[in-house]
């Protein structure tokens, strides 16, 4: 039987969520792999096999799943240290630095998993690369909307030699620009070459100003769910 991606996210999403204990402060992530593990723990609450959980959702979007789910949800403020977090993402590269943001929450997720003593991420193997960014596919910075084109064209810039082009994200049906949780724009880089050191990058790209931040998330996730034809596996930090 050959499974379709959904299932793979499914099946890394359903793994990720044994590590959830009841009492946990959760972070929950975004997209369509998180998207399981979230409907997961609703049913788990339900069935009274967790309790006293507390959702803090990485975006909008989750937070309304979340909320339908039953899972009671708190924030930040309330909960500044969180037990775990599960999420999706975009790259994970042989040292479980990722990319994440092409679905546009990278802020909120970077702020949520960021405060969490352990960060599982779930991927298909699709998502595996040797290098951040060397896929030809985009690297997401939050900007500001003010003069975005000032800020892409210096994004752009600052990757000359990596052939970079720096684009503003806009919805597919129109050239309207997507807008993030945050009411801030996404310019996407995308690279002819080989960035190079990534912590370099990362710096560079958040000294400038009108950045809010970038989809690279370095040296954050602790565990790595990666399901295939082959089967599960698990790479830890
Ligand atoms: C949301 O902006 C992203 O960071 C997602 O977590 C990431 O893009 C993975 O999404 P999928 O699971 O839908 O591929």
């Amino acid at each position: 039987v050959v499974l379709t991606q959904d299932e793979l996210k499914k099946i890394a999403a359903y793994k990720a969520v044994e590590y959830v204990e009841s009492g946990m402060v959760l972070g929950l992530g975004t997209g369509s792999t998180a998207k399981h593990a979230v409907a997961r723990i609703g049913e788990l609450l339900r069935q009274g096999k967790l309790k006293n959980i507390v959702g803090i959702p990485t975006s909008k979007i989750t937070h309304e799943q979340a909320l339908a789910a039953g899972i009671p949800l708190s924030d930040l403020d309330s909960h500044p240290v969180l037990d775990l977090a599960i999420d999706g993402a975009d790259e994970v590269d042989p040292f479980l630095n990722l990319v994440k943001g092409r679905g546009g929450s990278l802020l909120r997720e970077k702020m949520v998993e960021g405060a969490c003593k352990k960060f599982v991420v779930i991927v298909d193997e699709s998502k595996l690369v040797k290098h951040l960014g060397g896929s030809g596919l985009a690297m997401p910075v939050e900007i500001v909307p003010f003069c975005w084109k000032f800020t892409a064209q210096r994004l752009q810039s600052l990757f000359a030699d990596a052939g970079c082009v720096a684009k503003l994200r806009t919805f597919a049906e129109s050239d309207k620009p997507f807008v993030t949780d945050n009411g801030n724009f996404i310019v996407d880089l995308y690279f002819k070459k080989d960035i190079g050191d990534l912590k370099a990058a990362s710096d560079a790209i958040l000294q400038l100003a009108g950045v809010v931040e970038h989809g690279m998330f370095l040296d954050m996730a602790t565990t790595v769910i990666i399901a295939g034809e082959l089967g599960v596996t698990c790479r830890v930090r």
